[in-house]
């Protein structure tokens, strides 16, 4: 595989004018950016092209408008927070709200690079979707990846190929069916895998374990036995469950690739609701066997422990995907426990994007983290094949 051209590849951009792709889908409350990340992100990129002499036009996409414009997903309030942070620096409307963007559109490529003496692409995490902006211009204009794209790349490549051992990866969120392919790719790389979140409860049930009204996806079992059978899964106390390849007592031995599901589960009581406490409902600590009309919502306490002392015994962590649900505060404390351990780990820590970016931002821990992806599909993606159409495209080598 050839390299990715970088800035310093482009040809002299003196007076010239720099298509610059960027992943300005920021969350919006009330019509205000609720988290400016991603548009920080790509100003060492802005810098540098505007330190080389070029006028920058900037292009994203906001939300998913359908292919035509839609007052709520106007870029307006990125443009604003642009204009304070980067001077002069233009931004196109939302790529979007053309049909020719999503459907990678020839004649929308046309019109994007028409004017322009070069493309960048800064757009991490948008670079797993094969679109007109991502893939397009690299076919018509002299193209690199900036900055944030480049060190992204750097970091999640390196855990692919090169992490330092103990690897210990982390996943949350609701489902296995999203994650299958991810699990099974981590599961080829870390040493140790830990699952939480709501996708926990379908590797549970696959041990046998009754989960009340937990997230259950029945299709998946097969899938998780399998896994559990093959990855011999310890649970988080370390006593090794039937299986093929139980792993040493304290660990795994070297070159084994070990699952690691939690021993206690905070539950929900029937009656209860998410995110409303009004509603009433018990919240109680079980081991791994719920009641009916129970909803599993956060590990309990003693995995919290055990997943933050392995975390902190790590040389490299990865970690996507909540522990629970913790946007309600009565169910954070397992994904708040995760951050804290990801924050004092010694070795290098690397939080991938989308809800586990949101929640260590929400502790106030992203700064005591190495590496907060900007990107949540895209990082995923990128551990789990190793390359992503907009890289592909920046080596010439997409195949559309
Ligand atoms: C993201 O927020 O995940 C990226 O900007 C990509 O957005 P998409 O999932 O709508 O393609
Ligand atoms: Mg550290």
């Amino acid at each position: 595989m050839t390299s990715v051209p970088t800035l310093e590849d482009l040809p002299d951009l003196d007076r010239r004018r720099v298509l610059l792709r960027a992943d300005f889908n920021v969350p919006l409350r009330d019509g205000e950016i609720a988290d400016d990340l991603r548009i920080r992100a790509a100003l060492p990129t802005i810098e540098w092209l505007r330190g080389h002499g070029a006028h920058v036009v900037a292009c994203t996409h906001l939300g998913r408008p359908k292919g035509k414009p839609d007052p709520r997903y106007s870029v307006e309030p990125v443009r604003r927070r642009l204009a304070e942070l980067a001077p002069g620096v233009d931004l196109l409307d939302n790529l979007r709200f053309d049909p020719g963007e999503e459907a990678d559109d020839p004649a929308f490529v046309s019109q994007l690079v028409d004017g322009f003496d070069a493309y960048v692409n800064d757009a991490f995490g948008a670079s797993h979707r094969a679109h007109a902006s991502i893939v397009g211009p690299p076919q018509f204009l002299p193209s690199a990846a900036g900055r944030l794209l480049a060190r992204e790349v750097d970091v999640l490549l390196g855990l692919r190929t090169d992490p330092r051992r103990p690897f210990v990866a982390v996943l949350g969120g609701s489902k296995v069916s999203d994650k299958l392919s991810v699990v099974e790719a981590l599961l080829g790389v870390a040493d140790t895998l830990l699952i939480g979140g709501g996708m926990c409860f379908t590797f549970l049930a696959a041990q046998g374990n009754p989960i009340g009204a937990s997230l259950f996806e029945d299709d998946m079992v097969g899938d998780c036995r399998r896994l559990l059978e093959r990855h011999g899964a310890v649970s988080a106390s370390g006593s090794a469950s039937p299986g093929p390849e139980r792993p040493a007592a304290g660990g795994s031995r070297s070159g084994e690739h070990v699952l690691v599901l939690p021993t206690d589960i905070t539950a929900l009581g029937p009656g209860g609701e998410l995110m409303n406490p009004a509603a009433g409902g018990e919240v109680r600590q079980f081991g791994t066997r719920l009641p009916d009309g129970w909803i599993g919502v956060d590990i309990g306490p003693g995995t919290a422990a055990d997943f933050g002392d392995r975390i902190v015994e790590a040389r490299t962590v990865f970690w996507n995907g909540p522990m629970g649900v913790f946007e309600d505060p009565r169910f954070e404390a397992g994904t708040r426990a995760l951050a804290q351990a990801m924050a004092d780990a010694g070795g290098f820590t690397v939080v991938g994007g989308g809800d586990s970016a949101a929640a260590v931002a929400q502790f106030g821990l992203a700064d005591a983290v190495d590496h907060v992806s900007t990107g949540g599909g895209a990082s995923l993606e990128l551990l789990e094949k190793g390359d992503l159409p907009g890289l592909a495209a920046l080596r010439g080598e997409w195949q559309g």
